[in-house]
Order: structure tokens, then C-alpha cells, then sequence
């Protein structure tokens, strides 16, 4: 029997990779776009291009009764639920939107599940996330946070994904389903959006080393995070469905680097090297030849910031055998690499 998945979201970073990799293991994939889309629509074109196998369907995460007609046809055997408001800034922008699609969503997804009859049968994987741990309740500074860590979101973004988390894990004890939450560190790629600060860095270093641009503004240099490469953690996922019990599982590579870390190597790819003058508001960061490359735009301060992600997967090392393939230098080169490539081919 072919198996099959529904990915909410799949047009996303993460739900092209796991459509993809879904798709070698053998799983017919289906998955869902939200939006007055039609097979004609260029966004609905776009995906299917870049992912000719997958099975579209329209189903936004608001609509509980487009979910469940979704999931009465297609009986999936697993569930991603990757739909999602995931970008932390807009969520202090847009709290109340954040909390019905990030929040509200997941028990859309759920209820459709269960509505379907299908609460025996489909295996459950919620999107989660490190902007969980966040605060100030960094309870195991050399190994970083596990499974077990305490949750302090510090974003709307970060409770919304807090509600989703607790939803799921009461779906498993209320109602038995095998319904879990891969709790994921930061990952990135080349699919990243250009919101994301590894995105907007390595394609304004594509642009500066193209003459189109001078410098690229950014918020808080210090920021440490957890960063992997998201073709890595697409796996993790799936091995998170395949066990025997249901259970919840960090993701990340162990390692943390700041924002001014992943500028310096950026750079290097193309030549430069940044060397950082000033304090604060008024630090940036020049080339060899003196040329500003990077200034700080406090615009892109967050309201509330998550000063240090560092993630142990040691949980998902031993019970999945999953570990990260991409190193950090390596992950930094990929991304500029690609946007060099993509500019020089425009
Ligand atoms: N986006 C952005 N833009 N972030 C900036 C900038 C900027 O110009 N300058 C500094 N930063 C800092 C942010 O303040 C944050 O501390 C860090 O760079 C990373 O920001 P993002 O790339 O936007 O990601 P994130 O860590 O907030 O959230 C991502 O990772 C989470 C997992 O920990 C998202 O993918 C979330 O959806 C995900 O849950």
C-alpha cells in the first residue's frame, strides 16, 4: 500500500523539502495553498512546477470545514502541519492574526482529524518551536535546551506556537492519537524567505558583489541562534513519525552563532572581509578597502528578543539517529553560493 501525507503549508521552506523528500520515500503527497487559487494562478503554477508530483489542494488553516473535506478525501496516513504566520517580527504586528492561524490552526488540523474518524489511523506531526524556550529561563547553559527545558516565549509568535504545542500533546493524552511535536531550532536554506536575517544577508551579499546594492541594514547583531540547514531537518521529521510511541522531539546541531558571525562568513564568500567600528545604534561593519557593508537600522529591533538559542538533540540522536549532515560554515556558503547563482542567472 502506498502511503500517503498531506503537508499544510507545503509551499513553504520546509514543506518543499519535506514534499520532496516525502515523495522519494515513496508517499504520494498531498498539500496544502490557501487563497482564491485556481490551477491557472501563477502561485499555484509555481508550485506545482517546482513539485510536479504533489497533489494540491486549497485548504487555509482557518477554515475547519475545508480541512476536514480535505482529510475525508485524501485518509492520510501522516499529517504536517507546517501552515503557519512564522516570521516573529510580523507577529508583534499582527498578534491577533498570528494567534488564530499559529494557535488556532493546529486545532483546526487536529478537529479535522478527529472528525474525519480518522483519530486511530493518521500520525501527527506539529510544526514547533525553539521561539518556545526563548527567555530568560536558560536553565542548561552548556548543553543548551532539551525536551525538558522550561518555555518562556517572548514574541505573539512564540505563544501562538506555545499553544500548539500544549494542544497537540493533549490530543495524545485525551484522545490516544499519535500526535507529536518536533520542537526545531532554526533552519534555513536556500527556499528561505528574504524576511529572514541568513536570507536577507546572503542575497545582499549576492547583490554587493553584483554592484546592485552598497550595504545591507540590520537589527540586533548579537543574537545567537541555533542555525541548521532545513534539508537536514526534514528528515528528523519524518523519523519522528516512524517510532513506535509518540513522542516529542528537539531538532537543532548543538551550536550557537551570532548575527555578526553569519555576516563575517557571508562576506568571506565573496571576498570580503568585514571588520566591525562603533557601539550600538552607531556600530557597522566595513570591508578591507573602508566601505560601509553593513549598518544598524533599529527599525529591526524587536519589541522583545530571544538573546541565545541553542538547542541538545541528543534525544533525536539516540531514539531517532538523527543528527544534522550540514556544518555551519557550510550552510553559510550554500546560501550565497545559491543567491549568486540565482542573480547571475536574472
Ligand atoms: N528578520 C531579521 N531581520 N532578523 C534580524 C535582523 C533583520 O534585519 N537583524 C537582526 N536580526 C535578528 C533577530 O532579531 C533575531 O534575533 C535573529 O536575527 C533571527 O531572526 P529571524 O531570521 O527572523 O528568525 P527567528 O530566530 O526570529 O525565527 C526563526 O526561527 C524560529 C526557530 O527558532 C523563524 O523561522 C521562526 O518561524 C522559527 O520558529
Amino acid at each position: 500500500m502506498i502511503k500517503k501525507a498531506l503537508i499544510t503549508g507545503v509551499a513553504g521552506q520546509d514543506g518543499r523539502h519535506l514534499a520532496k523528500l516525502l515523495d522519494k520515500k515513496g508517499y504520494q503527497v498531498f498539500g496544502t495553498l490557501r487563497g482564491q487559487l485556481e490551477a491557472s494562478h501563477p502561485r499555484y503554477q509555481g508550485v506545482q512546477r517546482d513539485m510536479p508530483f504533489l497533489k494540491i489542494m486549497i485548504a487555509d488553516s482557518l477554515d475547519l470545514s475545508a480541512l476536514t473535506r480535505a482529510v475525508k478525501e485524501i485518509k492520510p496516513d501522516e499529517v504536517y502541519n507546517l501552515a503557519a504566520i512564522s516570521h516573529v517580527g510580523y507577529s508583534f504586528h499582527n498578534p491577533l492574526l498570528t494567534a488564530d492561524v499559529t494557535a488556532k490552526g493546529v486545532l483546526n488540523i487536529l478537529e479535522a482529524i478527529r472528525l474525519a474518524g480518522l483519530q486511530d489511523k493518521t500520525r501527527f506531526y506539529q510544526a514547533s518551536t525553539s521561539e518556545m524556550f526563548g527567555g530568560l529561563e536558560y536553565n542548561r547553559p552548556d548543553q543548551g535546551y532539551d525536551e525538558s527545558a522550561a518555555f518562556h516565549p517572548r514574541s505573539p509568535y512564540g505563544v501562538a506556537k506555545l499553544y500548539g504545542y500544549w494542544i497537540t500533546r493533549n490530543y495524545r493524552e485525551s484522545y490516544g492519537m499519535y500526535a507529536t511535536n518536533g520542537i526545531l531550532f532554526n533552519h534555513e536554506g536556500e527556499n528561505r524567505g528574504p524576511e529572514f536575517v541568513t536570507r536577507k544577508i546572503s542575497l545582499a551579499v549576492a547583490r554587493i558583489k553584483a554592484g546592485d546594492q552598497e550595504y545591507l541594514e540590520l537589527g540586533n547583531l548579537d543574537a545567537k541562534r541555533d542555525w541548521g540547514y532545513a534539508g537536514d531537518y526534514v528528515e528528523g521529521m519524518w523519523r519522528i513519525l516512524q517510532q513506535d510511541q509518540p513522542e516529542d522531539y528537539v531538532l537543532a546541531t548543538g551550536e550557537t552563532h551570532s548575527v555578526r558571525d553569519f555576516c563575517n562568513l557571508a562576506f568571506q564568500v565573496i571576498g570580503l572581509t568585514i571588520t566591525w567600528k562603533g557601539e550600538g545604534e552607531d556600530e557597522v561593519g566595513l570591508d578591507q578597502d573602508g566601505i560601509m557593508r553593513i549598518k544598524i537600522n533599529s527599525e529591526y529591533y524587536r519589541p522583545a528578543e530571544v538573546d541565545l538559542l541553542l538547542g541538545d538533540p541528543s534525544k533525536a540522536e539516540q531514539k531517532l539517529g538523527w543528527s544534522r549532515h550540514t556544518s555551519f560554515g557550510d550552510l553559510v556558503k550554500l546560501m550565497v553560493d545559491k543567491d549568486l547563482e540565482r542573480l547571475s542567472a536574472s
